[in-house]
């Protein structure tokens, strides 16, 4: 990155915590989020060795935090021994046996809790017809699986007995399951005869049955299916088993198999910018204690929240607050099997106002689609519950944020704007909702402990209102450990040499603000440089989705013989898409003004491309490579079998004005 990447958002809005929020929070003013921060600087090694003695409990505590004899393959509490399913259920059988871990509501709206004692048994029983089958510490055990409290029971079982698990979600194809079996060599497979979304019945083993059936999975001994829907399946005697099999007879208690802390609790695969997907291989102690002290820190866990993550478990997200976080500090927390918009789009309203939720962490994809299907609709629900709001995944538009602060927090919650990658674990910059003061669409501060920084190409800290690298400087207990069976490619991908092997290449240009907050500008080559100025995407699509027209925007650059690039926007409007050439041209027209008067002419869309929609992956991140490829006038080549609706590329593809 030559030059530094043009910060042109101004947003000078600043929302402080309110001084009651401020007064029982876990972290309390920024005096006291600096002091943690101090503490860290001074002694990083140190204060990451307080923190897990303070927050996980350990069979042996660890002596030592931090091994970097051979950097960039680090290690954390090594020595250190400890078991991540004692950490979320043992530990609160004493204190709250009774207390609802999970509370599960159904595609079909049908609720189901389980308490934290009920919870260990079934984990208990699960881990122990695992083991039954053969399952050992470290085979990797593959969960393809719907929203469920078996789910859960699953990962945690697979915790229980150091089994290293994998989890797919549910939305991906036979291919993606068959490819991720292969490089895993797993021996089992724990799915389920199909899954509800949406009020729709979507098959599940099938899927495994044709993943298997491709080759390259011969490593599979067994797969154990949960009935959920109770359609008929296709079975392989010898090979296949029903989980309530499986279970039946089976003791409702299991030791906990303690291993050291840089045992592999788990692989999850993420996609590349090119090639076969990455298997991002996590620990256990500095995983769980990343988990741990940011639930603690920027979701300010106490005692008495009603806690809902929307993420699946198929997500990292699902991971660090849904299946470990939440429950290692005793908390209640939804979850949920459909759909935002079914059976219409108030659906996560009503359950915020059914189940008194709190805390609400969910993504910007999600909260703009909402906004489009009913400005006012979480009007008609009760949200008096909520004292808290998250976003997490990408860049929120300053739009999108008030809207969410507005409508849905009704100006009384912080919002918490999460970054973090599959990759790191656990959040890395966020607010710390008692103490920092929130800007739209700005993450802010980094985490106590966590070393961020925005360095140019060379590896060197930019100057404050310049953008760069999003580069994290010192190795921290969440990150990932390698990528499975490939450490060059984790090498290469993450500690390049060019920044000198050491530093954490998040992959993403940021830039940091006068007061010292950072604000992503999406992913690196998400950055484009038009007539000489670097400009990042998200700032053109905040602008856009800002204007009253527009309900979702994807910016991306093509080349151009007069300014090296232009800028070529994909949008969805609020109203109906314009069929109409001399309408389309018209909106168009005037969207272009809108960005010039709201950024600058640099910034000002050459194309414009409207759609019904957007394409996205099934986690809901806009397919920018996609779309550019239709920018440029090219052939599509990408998969696009996963895509939630094919026919939106023939309207992306058809006209620009
Ligand atoms: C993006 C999800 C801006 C970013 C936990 C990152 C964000 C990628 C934010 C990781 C945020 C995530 N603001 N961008 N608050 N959170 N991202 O691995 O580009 O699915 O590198 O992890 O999402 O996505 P992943």
């Amino acid at each position: 990155m030559s030059q530094a990447i043009e910060s042109i958002l101004h947003e000078t809005r600043l929302f402080p915590p309110s001084p009651e929020f401020a007064a029982r929070a876990n972290v309390s003013g920024m005096a006291a989020y600096q002091t943690l921060v101090d503490r860290a600087q001074a002694d990083h090694a140190g204060f990451w060795l307080d923190m897990a003695h303070e927050h996980l409990t350990w069979h042996k505590p660890p002596t030592r935090a931090l091994d970097e004899s051979n950097a960039p393959f680090y290690k954390w509490f090594e020595d250190g021994e400890i078991n991540v399913s004692h950490n979320c259920l043992d530990r609160h059988l004493d204190t709250q046996p009774d207390k609802l871990a999970l509370i599960f509501e159904a595609d079909d709206g049908k609720v189901t809790t389980i308490t934290y004692r009920a919870l260990y048994h079934r984990v208990c029983a699960f881990a122990n017809a695992l083991k039954a089958q053969g399952v050992k510490e470290g085979d990797r055990v593959l969960i393809y699986m719907p929203m469920s409290i078996e789910a859960v029971i699953a990962m945690q079982a697979c915790a229980r007995i150091a089994a290293i698990h994998s989890v797919v979600f549910g939305g991906f194809s036979a291919k993606s399951i068959q490819e991720r079996v292969a490089d895993a060599e797993a021996n089992t497979i724990i799915t389920a005869d199909g899954q509800f979304r949406g009020g729709r019945e979507i098959p599940l083993k099938k899927a495994v049955d044709e993943a298997l059936a491709m080759g390259g999975c011969e490593s599979v001994e067994r797969v154990i299916v949960y009935r959920r829907t109770g359609s008929t399946v296709q079975w392989h005697e010898g090979r296949d088993l029903w989980w309530h099999d499986a279970i039946a007879g089976q003791p409702e208690e299991c030791p906990p198999t303690f291993v050291s802390g840089e045992h592999p609790l788990f692989i999850l695969y993420t996609s590349g910018s090119t090639g076969k997907p990455k298997g991002v291989q996590h620990s256990t102690g500095g995983y769980l204690l990343g988990a741990v002290t940011s639930m603690r820190w920027v979701f300010d866990l106490h005692p008495n929240d009603i806690f809902w993550c929307t993420a699946d478990v198929g997500w990292v997200t699902g991971h660090s607050y849904v299946a470990y976080g939440p429950l290692a500090l005793g908390a209640t927390e939804l979850i949920f099997e459909g759909i935002p918009t079914y059976p219409d789009a108030g659906r996560f309203w009503k359950m915020i106002q059914d189940h008194r939720v709190t805390i609400f962490y969910t993504a910007p994809t999600a909260i703009r689609s909402l906004i489009k299907a009913g400005t006012d609709l979480p009007r008609q629900y009760d949200l008096s519950s909520l004292r808290l709001l998250g976003t997490v995944g990408e860049p929120i538009n300053p739009e999108a944020w008030m809207w969410y602060h507005t409508v849905v927090g009704q100006e009384r919650c912080p919002i918490v704007d999460t970054w973090w990658q599959t990759e790191t674990g656990c959040h890395m910059i966020a607010p710390l909702p008692g103490a920092t003061p929130t800007k739209p669409g700005s993450c802010t501060l980094p985490l106590p402990g966590i070393a961020a920084a925005i360095v140019d190409e060379t590896g060197h800290d930019v100057a404050r209102g310049n953008g760069g690298f999003l580069v994290i400087k010192k190795p921290w207990p969440s990150m990932l450990r390698t990528l499975w069976r490939d450490p060059e490619r984790y090498q290469a991908t993450y500690f390049p040499n060019d920044f000198g092997g050491k530093t954490y290449l998040a992959g993403d240009g940021a830039q940091r603000d006068e007061d010292g907050y950072f604000w992503i500008m999406g992913r690196i080559d998400d950055v484009m440089n038009v007539a000489g100025h670097r400009l990042g995407s998200t700032e053109i699509e905040s602008s856009l989705v800002a204007n009253p027209l527009v309900a979702e925007a994807a910016v991306v650059s093509r080349p151009d013989d007069v300014t090296g690039e232009a800028v070529c926007a994909f949008v969805v409007l609020k109203a109906a898409r314009p069929t109409d050439h001399a309408e389309a041209k018209r909106i168009a027209d005037e969207l272009r003004n809108w960005v010039t008067q709201q950024i600058g002419p640099i910034a000002k869309p050459k194309d414009f491309r409207f759609g019904d929609n957007l394409p996205k992956t099934r986690s809901g991140k806009i397919m920018r490579r996609l779309l550019r490829s239709i920018a440029k006038g090219e052939a599509i080549t990408q998969d696009v079998t996963t895509l939630e609706n094919p026919a939106i590329l023939e309207q992306l593809t058809a006209s620009a004005y």
